[in-house]
C-alpha cells in the first residue's frame, strides 16, 4: 500500500466531501481508489483493448419483426456474447441483459445497433472491465 497526499482547492476539497457524504463512503481513500479505477476502465475502452460490459434493452415483443431483428444483430456478434437473459416484463415488454466481451470498438458498435432499431424503448451499454488491469 502506498500513501500520497493531494491538494486541493476549498471548494472541490467541499464538493468531495459532500460526494463522500451522498455516496456512502466510509473514507476519501476508498473515493479516490474508485474514482481512480473507473478512470483505468474508461482508459482500457478509449484504448481499444479487451473489455467487458452488459447491455440491456427493454422493447415490446408485440412490434413486427423487433424480436427477429434484434437477434439477428446478436447472431452477428456470436462471438462477443458471453450471455443473454429474457425477461417477460408483462403482456407487452421484454427485458434483456446482454453479457458481452471483445474489443471496446466492437462491443460499441454492437450496443449502438441495438439502440437504433426501430421499436426498442431504452438500452444503455454498462462498460466495465476485464478486471485485469485494476488492482
Ligand atoms: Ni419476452
Amino acid at each position: 500500500m502506498k500513501r500520497f497526499s493531494v491538494s486541493l482547492p476549498d471548494k472541490l476539497f467541499k464538493d468531495f466531501g459532500r460526494y463522500i457524504a451522498l455516496h456512502k463512503y466510509v473514507n476519501r481513500s476508498e473515493a479516490v481508489r474508485d474514482m481512480i479505477r473507473s478512470a483505468l476502465v474508461a482508459e482500457e475502452w478509449l484504448s481499444g483493448e479487451q473489455v467487458v460490459g452488459v447491455i440491456n434493452l427493454v422493447f415490446d415483443h408485440h412490434q413486427r419483426q423487433l424480436h427477429e431483428r434484434l437477434t439477428d444483430i446478436q447472431h452477428e456478434y456470436g462471438q462477443n456474447i458471453i450471455s443473454t437473459t429474457h425477461v417477460h416484463l408483462d403482456h407487452h415488454n421484454c427485458l434483456e441483459v446482454i453479457i458481452v466481451r471483445g474489443r471496446a470498438k466492437i462491443i460499441q458498435e454492437m450496443a449502438d445497433r441495438i439502440k437504433a432499431v426501430r421499436g426498442v424503448k431504452n438500452s444503455s451499454l454498462s462498460a466495465t472491465s476485464t478486471g485485469r488491469g485494476i488492482s
